[in-house]
Order: structure tokens, then C-alpha cells, then sequence
């Protein structure tokens, strides 16, 4: 008796030991899921006070500025996708532009080799901010409190200061050979930051001051503007006062697909996400992915198949819409993403090299952070916004307390070369005088039955892509919760290198000799972490579970 007893307490206890899926915050009405708590607060304090997503949206973004140098940014760009109560969606481009002087072969010696460091450290990588743009111009369509009141609580936490984390620590000293070779002056990071240590943004506050005074145009018309201008002059930069003055936002058709039956809205270039997103779910969508088991490896052949064809098309078709004619409804179509998957076998990997862009006749007219934002109201906002790289150019004008961004890099330099996340370019994304650099940032909202249903977003460069789409088919083909989506190890590919990058131990042995096998080549050390994703996902009784990524600092406020 006593035997049978201590065996069924064991039992008990390594059921018990199977861990339980994570869950994430839960809400009734409004969370707010961004890179650091502080900026979060911010936002679900600004929708406490009976502002809606858009405010928000605003408060988040410049609370990132101050709370995530890093990445959060007023020196930087981004892209939002929003879906209101009422069911309208919209986007809005403040991505970076190329100044007036940017020339196709800016970053080649004389003999037409990239000239390395130039198009991403230093002043010569920066593109024309967007974000001071993109906050406005969301504020002026949709925003319901006074701007000043919004801007307030940003100011105080610069003033006050934030709490430096351990992962925040550990950034500053592996950048700070970069700060020191961009920077011709004293840098923000002189101070030898360590954990738990306070970092007053001075110079910022005095900046997010006078845009409080004088609106949108101090930044790119005022006092902020001709002393921007100037630091980029004399840091041998190209960016001119006449550049940011003609800087504007734009509002853009975000671009819509099915899977199933979720609708997908997505950001339309320059970002590539939107298109590539739909391209890859397109592709998959015909296989039984439930079926054949999360992270098997039927599952990663398919995905990884459909990620190697769209990022081939990426890399040919996709530039800043402004510029090139893009065949979107082409690219999008199911049908042209089946014929694309003609080539997929399962008993082999297709080599990269047997695959290029998709031959389309033309008959239509190309380090950063994201957050999430549902309000009380029932409108959704998503946001990626970026400085580029870590810490952007590495270039930090102290007068102003904010670092630029070395976004220029996200232009193909040269034909065929790969840029600092891999990718290689074309024609369509060469660097010409006020175009839009490419972008794999993907923004995301999808509706289920005609309702919200989930918000998502990451950054990670050209593992964006794919990272948006991994979280979206753990929640809808594996049926995790919104927290459990985000924590589950991804993998990505993207054509050229012609390698899965894997997170180091989420995958098992088996299936990684599997795949080995089948004449995969699988890469665990290059990208440590893929993605950082940030989402919100709206459960079955109304309620919303955050997803706030591990990975970093991320965390979610609501109410
Ligand atoms: O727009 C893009 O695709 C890149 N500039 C994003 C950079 C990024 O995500 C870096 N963060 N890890």
C-alpha cells in the first residue's frame, strides 16, 4: 500500500514537472507590449487617461526613444499598420530616406568594391529620420489627446532617468568599440554603465521639449534641425537642412491576404514584410502543417522551401514603391506561389542556386524594436520602428541626446554584394536621391471572422519576415497561446545564404540529422536570437493575452 503510494506520488510529480505552457499577461480591455516596461507604462498610462491606440502609439514611441536607445529612436524610422474599432485599416510609412546628394555607388572605392563601415557606421550611413514625421502625422489623423499632454510623461522619464538592465549592460559594452570609432566627441557611453546603474537623457528632454513647443517642424524646420544638420556637416555626413525640411510621412494601402480563415494586413513596401509574409503563407498553405507536427521536420522543409523562394523574389522585384514598379497582386496571388513550389520535393532540399526570381511580365502599375498596442476602445495599432543596426550609425550627437541611424545599409550597395544582414539586392533597391531603403520590417493585424484577432510584430532584420510568420502559425496551426507563440524556438531562411539559421537548443537532434540528411545546411551560431516578438493576441472570451519576448526586456502593461 505504502509502495503503490509513494509510486503514485511520483507519477503525480513528473506530471506536474511537464512544464505548462507559459502564459502571458492577461486584460480585459487594453495592453501595450513594447522592448522595456517604462515605455509600456507610458502607453497604458496615456490610454488609462482615455486616450486611444493612436495616442498611445505616440507616447510608446517616444518613450522607446528614451527608455531603448538602442533601438527605440527619434533618429531613426518605422513602419505602422493600424486596424480601427470600426474595422478601417491604413498604414503609415516613416521610414528613412536617402538625402539629396546619395549617389548609386556612394559605398564603392574607385574599383567598385563596398568600401566597409561606410554604409553603416558613422555619419555617411545616415538616411533622413522619419519618426518625429510618423508621430505627427499619426497624432494629427487619429490622435484625441493634446499632443503636449502626450509628450509630457516622455520628457519626465528622461529627466528622471532609466535603470540600466543586465541585457542592457552587456549591449553597451559590446558596442562601445563602434561608439568610439563613429564618434568624433564625448558619447553618451562614456560612463562605464553597469547594471542598476540610472541614465539621465538631458539633452533629449531639452529636444523632446521644443518639439512639445513647436511641433513637428522643430524637428525638421527649427533650432533641432540646423543643429542636426550641422553635426551631420561636421561629422563628414551628406544630410542637409533642405533634407529634412522636405522629409514627410506617408500613408500607405497596407497589403491583405488569407491563410485559412484568417485575414492578414500587413505593411506594403519599401517594407518587403507585408509581400514576403503573404508569398511564404501563400506557399504553405496548402500543406497540412497541423498534421505534420510544430518544428518537425516536414514542417521546416515546407516553411524553409516557401522562405527560399519569396526572399529570391524579395531580393529582385522589391524596392521603395515611390521608385520601382513592384507586381504586387502578381507576387501575392496563391496561384503564382503554388507554381513557385512546382520545384519542392520533400525527399531533398532545393540548392539555392537553382533558384532565382520568378519570371513575371509586368503589367501593373520595392536594430530596431516593435510594439504592440489594443486599446479599450477595440482599436489595434502595430508598430515596428528602427535605428537599423545596434544603436543605429553608432553616431550619437550628444547636443541633441539621440543616436542616427545607419538605415543607408539597407540600400543594395552593390549588385549581388550582401548587406549587413545578408541580404543581397538589386536594381530595384539601388540607392537613388529621396528613395526609400528596403525594409523587412512586418508590422502585422489579423482578423479572425471579421474580428481582431491577433497583433504582432519583431525586429531582427531579415529574420522579421519569418519570425511574424512563426508566431502566427504557432497560435493558429498549434493552437499556443499567445506568450507560448512567442517563447517557442524559431528558424529562418532566406535564399542566399543557403543555410537554416536556428536558434541554438530548440531543436532536436533528430530532426536537425534529419534535415542534414535531406541536404539541408543548418546554422546555430550566426543569429543567437531570432526575432523579438512583441504581440497580442484576443482569446475566445474577449479578454487579451500579451506576448512579451524573453529574449529581451520586453514587457506588458494593461488594464
Ligand atoms: O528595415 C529593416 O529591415 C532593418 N533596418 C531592420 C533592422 C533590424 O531589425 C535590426 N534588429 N535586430
Amino acid at each position: 500500500m505504502k509502495q503503490s503510494f509513494t509510486i503514485l506520488l511520483f507519477i503525480l510529480l513528473l506530471t506536474n514537472c511537464k512544464k505548462q505552457p507559459e502564459i502571458g499577461l492577461i486584460t480585459e480591455k487594453a495592453i501595450v507590449v513594447s522592448a522595456r516596461k517604462e515605455a509600456s507604462k507610458i502607453g497604458a498610462d496615456i490610454l488609462k487617461k482615455g486616450g486611444n491606440a493612436f495616442d498611445a502609439m505616440v507616447a510608446t514611441e517616444l518613450a522607446l526613444a528614451v527608455a531603448f536607445p538602442y533601438a527605440g529612436n527619434i533618429g531613426g524610422g518605422g513602419f505602422m499598420v493600424y486596424r480601427k474599432n470600426n474595422g478601417e485599416i491604413g498604414a503609415l510609412d516613416y521610414r528613412e530616406k536617402a538625402p539629396l546628394a546619395a549617389t548609386k555607388d556612394m559605398y564603392l572605392d574607385s574599383l567598385g568594391n563596398v568600401i566597409p563601415d561606410k554604409s553603416t557606421l558613422g555619419a555617411m550611413a545616415v538616411g533622413i529620420p522619419g519618426t518625429v514625421a510618423g508621430v505627427f502625422a499619426t497624432h494629427q489623423k487619429f490622435g484625441t489627446l493634446p499632443m503636449k499632454e502626450i509628450i509630457q510623461p516622455v520628457i519626465d522619464l528622461a529627466k528622471k532617468g532609466v535603470v540600466v538592465t543586465q541585457k542592457q549592460e552587456k549591449r553597451l559594452i559590446k558596442h562601445t568599440p563602434g561608439f568610439r570609432k563613429a564618434n568624433s566627441k564625448k558619447i553618451l557611453l562614456d560612463n562605464n554603465w553597469k547594471k542598476g546603474d540610472t541614465i539621465k537623457y538631458i539633452s533629449l528632454a531639452e529636444t523632446l521639449t521644443r518639439i512639445q513647443q513647436n511641433g513637428r517642424d522643430e524637428f525638421y524646420k527649427g533650432e533641432t534641425a540646423k543643429t542636426l544638420a550641422k553635426f551631420m556637416q561636421e561629422n563628414g555626413g551628406i544630410i542637409t537642412e533642405e533634407d529634412l525640411a522636405t522629409y514627410e510621412a506617408k500613408w500607405r494601402t497596407p497589403i491583405v491576404f488569407t491563410y485559412d480563415d484568417l485575414k492578414i494586413i500587413s505593411m506594403s513596401p519599401p517594407s518587403s514584410g507585408g509581400i514576403c509574409l503573404a508569398q511564404i503563407m501563400n506557399a504553405i498553405e496548402p500543406y497540412d502543417l497541423a498534421a505534420y507536427g510544430h518544428n518537425s521536420t516536414k514542417s521546416i522543409q515546407v516553411i524553409t522551401e516557401a522562405e527560399r523562394r519569396a526572399y529570391a523574389d524579395r531580393s529582385h522585384f522589391l524596392g521603395d514603391p515611390d521608385f520601382v514598379n513592384i507586381p504586387k497582386e502578381t507576387l501575392i496571388s496563391k496561384t503564382y506561389s503554388s507554381s513557385r513550389m512546382e520545384s519542392f520535393s520533400f525527399d531533398k532540399a532545393t540548392s539555392s542556386n537553382t533558384i532565382s526570381h520568378g519570371s513575371i511580365t509586368f503589367s501593373e502599375s520595392n536594430e530596431t524594436t516593435h510594439y504592440s498596442i489594443v486599446d479599450q476602445f477595440g482599436n489595434a495599432v502595430s508598430v515596428t520602428t528602427t535605428i537599423n543596426a545596434a544603436f543605429g550609425s553608432k553616431l550619437y550627437c550628444s547636443e541633441l541626446g539621440f543616436f542616427l541611424n545607419n538605415e543607408m545599409d539597407d540600400f543594395s550597395s552593390k549588385p549581388g554584394t550582401p548587406n549587413m544582414f545578408g541580404l543581397v539586392g538589386a536594381e530595384a533597391n539601388k540607392i537613388e536621391p529621396k528613395k526609400r531603403m528596403l525594409s523587412s520590417m512586418t508590422p502585422t493585424i489579423i482578423e479572425k471572422n471579421g474580428n481582431l484577432f491577433m497583433v504582432v510584430g519583431t525586429p531582427g532584420g531579415s529574420t522579421i519576415i519569418t519570425s511574424v510568420l512563426q508566431t502566427i502559425l504557432n497560435v493558429h496551426e498549434y493552437n499556443m497561446g499567445m506568450q507560448e507563440a512567442v517563447n517557442q524556438p524559431r528558424f529562418h531562411h532566406q535564399w542566399l545564404p543557403d543555410d537554416i539559421k536556428m536558434e541554438p537548443n530548440g531543436f532536436s537532434e533528430n530532426i536537425k540529422n534529419e534535415l542534414k540528411a535531406l541536404g539541408y545546411i543548418l546554422d546555430e551560431t550566426n543569429s543567437p536570437v531570432i526575432g523579438k516578438v512583441d504581440a497580442i493576441l484576443v482569446l475566445p472570451d474577449g479578454r487579451l493575452e500579451a506576448g512579451a519576448d524573453h529574449r529581451g526586456d520586453d514587457t506588458a502593461v494593461g488594464f
